[in-house]
C-alpha cells in the first residue's frame, strides 16, 4: 500500500535496530518519512539508519535503554533541539526475558522484563503525549502481542507486561480522544525475529510447535507488522482509537 500522508514528517521507532521494529522503520523511510530509531544495539541501530537512509529519507540512531526515564528524557530533548518533534511514535522495544513457570519466576526476571515493556512503554507515551498535544495532532502505537490478550505459560512476567500495554493504551487513548492524538497498540501473533529464535533456541522441534499454534500454518513476516503499523499512523485509521489490534495469522480466532 503507498500512502501520500508520511512526506516530510518524522516517525520514533523503539527497539528499531532489528526485528519488527527496523521493518517498520524502513517501510515509514520508503513511505517518505524521516526515522529516528532509539535502541541499545548501537551496531544494529546505526546500520538501520543506514538502510534509511538508502530509502532517500533522514535519520537518526539516538542510543537509548526506554527502561530508563533519564535516557528517555534525554532522547526526547534531542528530538525537541534537532527534530523540532515527531509525528509519530512506536513504541515497540521489548524482550521475552526468562521461560519458566510462574512459581520459578524470578523476581529479577520480573522487574527487567515490566521495566522495559511496561514502563518503556510508559515512558515513551508520556513524552510523546506532552509533544504531540503540543501540536493537536499525532499518532502512536505501542507494541503488545497476542500475549497481551491471552495467556500464554512459561512468560508470566512477558504475559503481564503485554496486557499492561493494551490497557495503558485504551487509557491513554481515551484520555487524549479529543486531542487528536490517536493512540492504538497491534498485537503479532508469532513473528520470524531473532526474538522467536531465543525462544526456540533453534530448536526445529520448539520451531515447529510455534508454527503450529498459527492457523495460517507459518510465522508472521515483520514486514506485516510493520504494515499494520503504518495503516494504523495512516489517516486511513483516522477512526480507530483505543483499539489491540491483532496481527496474528488467526491465533486470537481460535
Ligand atoms: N517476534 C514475535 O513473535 C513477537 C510477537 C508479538 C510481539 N512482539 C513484540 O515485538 C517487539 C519487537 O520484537 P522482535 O520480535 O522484533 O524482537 P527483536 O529481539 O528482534 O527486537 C527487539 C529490539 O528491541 C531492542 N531493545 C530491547 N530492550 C531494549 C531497551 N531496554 N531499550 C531499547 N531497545 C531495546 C533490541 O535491541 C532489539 O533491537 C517486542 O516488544 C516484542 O515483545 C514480538
Amino acid at each position: 500500500m503507498s500512502y501520500d500522508v508520511f512526506d516530510d514528517t518524522v516517525a520514533l521507532v523503539t527497539g528499531g535496530s532489528a526485528g519488527i521494529g527496523r521493518s517498520t522503520a524502513l517501510a515509514f523511510a520508503e513511505q517518505g518519512a524521516d526515522v529516528i530509531v532509539a535502541d541499545v544495539d548501537d551496531e544494529q541501530g546505526e546500520q538501520t539508519i543506514a538502510e534509511v537512509r538508502d530509502r532517500g529519507a533522514d535519520g537518526a540512531y539516538i542510543r537509548t535503554d526506554v527502561a530508563s526515564i533519564e535516557e528517555v528524557d534525554t532522547l526526547f530533548e534531542t528530538i525537541d533541539s534537532d527534530w523540532s518533534g515527531i509525528d509519530y511514535a512506536f513504541n515497540n522495544a521489548g524482550i521475552e526475558g526468562e521461560q519458566a513457570p510462574t512459581g520459578e519466576c524470578s523476581l529479577d526476571n520480573w522487574r527487567r522484563v515490566l521495566d522495559t515493556n511496561l514502563d518503556g512503554v510508559f515512558h515513551c507515551l508520556k513524552r510523546e503525549i506532552e509533544m504531540m498535544t503540543e501540536r493537536d495532532d499525532g499518532a502512536i502505537v505501542n507494541m503488545s502481542s497476542v500475549s497481551g490478550l491471552s495467556g500464554f505459560p512459561g512468560l508470566p512476567a512477558y504475559v503481564a507486561s503485554k496486557h499492561g500495554v493494551v490497557g495503558l493504551t485504551k487509557a491513554a487513548a481515551l484520555e487524549y480522544a479529543e486531542s487528536g492524538i490517536r493512540i492504538n497498540a497491534v498485537c503479532p501473533g508469532i513473528v520470524d525475529t531473532d526474538m522467536i529464535g531465543r525462544v526456540t533456541g533453534g530448536d526445529p522441534d520448539a520451531e515447529r510447535q510455534y508454527v503450529s499454534m498459527e492457523p495460517v500454518g507459518c510465522m508472521g513476516d515483520p514486514g506485516e507488522i510493520a504494515d499494520a503499523v503504518l495503516w494504523l499512523c495512516s489517516d486511513k485509521a483516522s477512526f480507530v482509537q483505543g483499539e489491540a489490534l491483532a496481527v496474528d495469522g488467526g491465533f486470537m480466532a481460535r
